[in-house]
């Protein structure tokens, strides 16, 4: 245990916390798979605000946040700072070590990268986390983002402020996005679970969210994979991003382990969790002031009188 531990801290693609667990995403696996993450992880993934959830727009309230302010996710950092992966789970992108940040926007403080990932379907018809009134995309792009007030992701874990994700729900489109292009082109040296390092990062993370990044939705959650902290303040955006047929492919074909255990790794999405007593809020469609205004009747009443004030003078 201790070994493992240590190996990943040293490998540095995931913290030791989000490492140790085993699970995988095959629905007929009765050990290991998401239909079992419940029990087998109930500590915290059994628990009232987990994630990903259903976003019903129509049940959402509007509440004005802010905006997100998020500093250095437009510039390229120099040298070989990025270290990919095929962790069995997910195509992960770990960042240079804290290279952007993100605060305000109703963040409960400043957050710096750590990495990215991506969750697929094995078809266009599914594999986002995120669904939006009943419509599933077939991937979602999450940036973990850890709070600077504590000393490092580890720690951050521990603690219900301690992470800020940020969720881009992508949508097959025929217009390559380069940026994208070249996180993903390396998918194709880790088919089977394994890391590079040292790779040079040649766009900037901005042109991998929407451009509108004043619309999203905010809920309090957890994260997607075992062991499922509730530690995490969700953003995921309004606005879809393309992802083309080919790079999505390109996803598809890695495998879950090495060449003789291993199957394609797809449906890499756990199944959406009740929402339970939480609020899901949105920063956009603020309803018209008049709508508002006969909520009361005394405001109603109020109203109507000053209409016949105006109208008999
Ligand atoms: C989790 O499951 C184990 C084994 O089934 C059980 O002993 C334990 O009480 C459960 N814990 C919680 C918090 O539900
Ligand atoms: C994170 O910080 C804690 C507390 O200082 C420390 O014990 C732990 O080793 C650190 N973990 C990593 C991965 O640096
Ligand atoms: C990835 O694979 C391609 C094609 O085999 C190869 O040209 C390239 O050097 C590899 N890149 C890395 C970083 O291993
Ligand atoms: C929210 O997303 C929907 C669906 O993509 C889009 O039609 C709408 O314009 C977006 N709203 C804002 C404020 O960006
Ligand atoms: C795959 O992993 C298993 C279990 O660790 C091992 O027995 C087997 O030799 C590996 N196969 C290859 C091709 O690496």
């Amino acid at each position: 245990m201790m070994d493992k531990v240590l190996i990943f801290v040293v490998i540095g693609l995931v913290p030791a916390s989000m490492a140790a667990v085993t699970y995988n995403y095959r629905p007929d696996d009765k050990e290991y798979g998401p239909s079992v993450w419940n029990t087998k992880y109930n500590v915290s993934c059994a628990g009232k605000r987990q994630s990903p959830i259903h976003i019903d727009t129509t049940k959402t309230v509007y509440k004005n946040l802010g905006a997100l302010q998020f500093t250095n996710d437009d510039k390229v950092p120099n040298g070989p700072t990025l270290q990919i992966g095929n962790n069995k789970h997910s195509y992960r992108v770990n960042l240079k070590k804290d290279y952007f940040s993100v605060k305000g926007g109703g963040l409960p403080g400043t957050f710096n990268v750590f990495s990215f990932h991506f969750h697929w379907g094995k078809d266009d018809t599914r594999g986002s986390e995120h669904t939006v009134n009943m419509k599933k995309y077939p991937a979602e792009l999450h940036f973990v983002n850890w709070n600077t007030k504590y000393v490092n992701i580890s720690e951050a874990l521990k603690h219900e402020d301690g992470i800020a994700a940020i969720g881009v729900i992508l949508e097959i489109g025929n217009d390559e996005n380069p940026a994208l292009a070249s996180f993903l082109k390396y998918a194709v040296n880790v088919t089977y679970p394994k890391e590079l390092y040292n790779i040079a990062q040649t766009h900037s993370i901005a042109d991998l969210m929407p451009k509108n990044r004043e619309a999203f939705y905010r809920y309090d959650g957890s994260l997607t994979t075992p062991v499922c902290q509730e530690v995490v303040t969700w953003t995921v955006f309004n606005n879809t991003m393309p992802i083309t047929a080919n790079q999505l492919s390109l996803l598809r074909s890695l495998k879950d382990n090495n060449a003789t255990l291993g199957v394609a790794l797809v449906d890499t999405h756990r199944p959406v969790q009740p929402l339970n007593n939480r609020m899901v809020y949105r920063t956009f469609d603020k309803p018209p002031v008049t709508a508002g205004c006969c909520l009361t009747p005394t405001v109603c009443l109020l109203i109507i009188m000053l209409g016949l004030f105006a109208m008999f003078n």
